[in-house]
């Protein structure tokens, strides 16, 4: 398989590495400390064209592959993991759905303004009860004919007070299980829509993520995306791609530490030569730099199944479980290599460490993508 990056690949790379140079990396140590959203850099990706990387130009997209996408999230990842969720989010989770299910009026009305940046989306999946377990919905939206009635409550989501727009699954018909579940758009500012506490949380703390709380939203039904009962199903759909984006950002997390680590390994002197030339440090980093080509080559190959038209479930779980594996590992030797100023903030591995863990855990935790991974294997 040629992965050899076309000019425009190489382009839209290089473009991200500028970007994340010369507008994340300024203050993302301070964002990071004050758990303040990226919001100027993120009306930035917009104009760049990274918020609706694979959407048709015709919704206000790029009309980018997969491919780009995930070099563009590597490359934001490598500086700043706040940042990066909100793309990934915003791409994968968001867009990437609502061009695929929703109807042309749901695509003319939100698609075209998340796409080009003008508002965020939010995807609302997750309840104080239902994370891995994700059938298991409280949430609910009863069916009144012309609209639902949406109550309940959702858990740890991303952009959750930054975005405009919240696809929220919700059950509508308990008996059907996992087939009742509707997946239905709701704006901010509808009656009976809050917004709740935001997580202070270890890692990505530049990204806002809250839980969110709906008492008798009114929903329109012309909001529903896909046939009544297809919720879960978008659910896992989404997922699957967006495993993909998460893939990517944990590698960008783990090249981004190891580029920092190889760089203090060459200036860093001690027992009166460079640290890279004891084998100590030399040996971490072949590890390092053996495991992170490893990585991109599964995140490459599972984007490239997405862009082929091949099935992804198995290859994008494939990706962010060893993914985010080498970008936790990375990251832990990365803070080793530094030393003392591995533990302090100016070096930023620290960070990186802290925004490694949570690659493991959402869009399905590493237990979820073996799951994932092993049913297929064992299925008849
Ligand atoms: N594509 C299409 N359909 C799928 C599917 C896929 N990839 N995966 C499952 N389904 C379908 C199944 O076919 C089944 O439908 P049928 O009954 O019609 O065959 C239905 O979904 C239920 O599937 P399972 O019986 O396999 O369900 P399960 O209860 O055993 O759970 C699971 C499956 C894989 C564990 C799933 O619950 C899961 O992925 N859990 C993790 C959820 C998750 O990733 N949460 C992250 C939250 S979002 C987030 O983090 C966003 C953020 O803000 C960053």
């Amino acid at each position: 398989m040629d992965f050899t990056l076309t000019e425009e690949q190489l382009m839209i790379q290089q473009a991200a590495r500028d970007f994340a140079q010369t507008e994340l990396l300024p203050g993302v140590i301070e964002r990071d400390d004050a758990q303040e959203f990226p919001e100027q850099q993120v009306k930035r990706m917009g104009e760049l064209g990274f918020m609706g990387m694979m959407v048709d130009p015709k919704y206000g997209g790029s009309g980018l592959d997969t491919l780009s996408y995930v070099l563009t999230m590597e490359e934001l990842s490598k500086v700043d993991a706040s940042a990066s969720v909100v793309v990934s989010v915003n791409n994968s989770l968001v867009c990437w759905g609502l061009e695929t299910y929703g109807s042309e009026e749901q695509k003319m009305k939100y698609l075209t303004q998340l796409a080009s940046g003008n508002c965020i989306g939010a995807f609302c999946l997750s309840e104080p009860e239902a994370g891995s377990d994700a059938t298991s919905q409280k949430t609910t939206a009863i069916d009144k004919g012309d609209h639902y009635i949406l109550n309940g409550t959702k858990n740890w989501i991303t952009n959750g007070n930054s975005a405009e727009v919240y696809i929220v699954m919700a059950q509508t018909d308990v008996e059907k299980g996992h087939k009742g579940i509707n997946a239905l758009i709701i704006e901010k500012g509808m009656e009976g829509f809050e917004i709740g506490p935001k997580e202070n949380k270890l890692g990505i703390r530049g990204s806002d993520t809250h839980s969110l709380l709906f008492n008798d939203v009114k929903v329109p039904k012309e909001n529903r995306i896909g046939e009544d009962g297809f919720g879960f199903k978008f659910a896992m759909k989404t997922l699957a791609g967006g495993r993909i984006g998460i893939a990517a950002q944990a590698l960008g997390i783990a090249a981004g530490a190891y580029e920092l680590s190889k760089k203090y390994a060459k200036e860093r002197k001690a027992f009166g030569k460079e640290i890279g030339k004891h084998q100590a440090i030399a040996f971490k980093l072949a590890d390092m730099h053996t495991q992170i080509a490893a990585a991109r080559h599964l995140v490459y190959k599972a984007a490239w199944d997405k862009d082929n038209n091949k099935n992804y479930d198995v290859t994008g779980a494939m990706a962010k479980l060893y993914a985010s594996q080498v970008a936790m590992d990375t990251a832990i030797e990365a803070v080793q290599i530094h030393g003392g100023n591995g533990f302090v903030k100016e070096y930023h591995v620290e960070r990186m460490m802290r925004d490694a863990k949570i690659t493991q855990i959402y869009e399905g935790t590493t237990e979820i993508q073996k799951i994932v991974i092993s049913r297929d294997l064992l299925k008849d």
